[in-house]
């Protein structure tokens, strides 16, 4: 499996000759200036946590021109259908989980709120849990840290875990340190940080506060890929 992270939450995730390419913001993301464009994404799938701007993002010009499989809430998948005519969607909720060809996704709980930047219901925010042969990745979305943490973590053995810690809007430094110790995974990368200036933080405050606690951290660069 390999983690690209495009700044702010866009990831991606190549596995199986597949492109998964999650909260695609990228022509608004400042992190991405001159490093890519819509244009070079080419997605099998693309999943979303939550309608929120700076999670929708491009998907509306990333599903038409790649006809990715577009899986996220019912809310969001029938938004999405309804105002583009785009089809190849696949509608979810919380505590479900939806098989494909390269892996399994399950919808997690995400403390949060979810609208899209039109003012449309976005439906329940949402986290992913991600299962591509052993590995095991979990992306948080935007949350607050939330008990059933500790359940996913006694529940599955999550290689890489993705976290907000940029505050304000999210769970800041010492939120996502209690997350960790919820969800223990083997690596934590930092997320949805230092795009605005209301969720600027010390990303290396985070990391030695992480390492006190023994665990592994990687704060990735824009761009940078990860492979597990
Ligand atoms: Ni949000
Ligand atoms: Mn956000």
């Amino acid at each position: 499996m390999k983690l690209t992270y495009y700044g702010h939450s866009t990831i991606q995730i190549e596995t199986a000759d597949r492109q998964i390419l999650i909260d695609p913001f990228i022509s608004e993301n400042p992190h991405v200036r001159g490093i890519v464009t819509v244009g070079d994404f080419q997605p099998d799938v693309i999943l979303i946590t939550h309608a929120h701007g700076d999670h929708w993002g491009d998907t509306e010009e990333l599903a038409l021109g790649s006809n990715a499989l577009v899986v996220a809430n019912f809310e969001i998948v029938t938004y999405l259908a309804t105002k583009t005519g785009h089809q190849n969607v696949q509608g979810m909720n919380l505590g479900g989980s939806f098989q494909m060809d390269w892996g399994r996704v399950t919808q997690t709980l995400a403390r949060h709120s979810s609208s899209f930047p039109d003012g449309t219901y976005g439906g329940s925010p949402n986290g992913y849990l991600i299962e591509s042969g052993d590995d095991i990745v979990y992306v948080a979305g935007d949350t607050a840290p939330f008990v059933e943490m500790q359940w996913l973590g006694e529940r599955h053995d999550i290689d890489v875990a993705f976290l907000p810690i940029g505050d304000t809007y999210t769970m800041g430094i010492k939120g996502a340190v209690e997350s960790a110790r919820m969800l223990r995974p083997g690596i934590t990368i930092p997320v949805h940080y230092n795009t605005f200036p209301e969720i600027e933080v010390d990303v290396t405050a985070w990391e030695s506060h992480m390492l006190d606690a023994g665990f592994r951290t990687r704060a990735m660069r824009p761009g940078e890929t990860l492979s597990i």
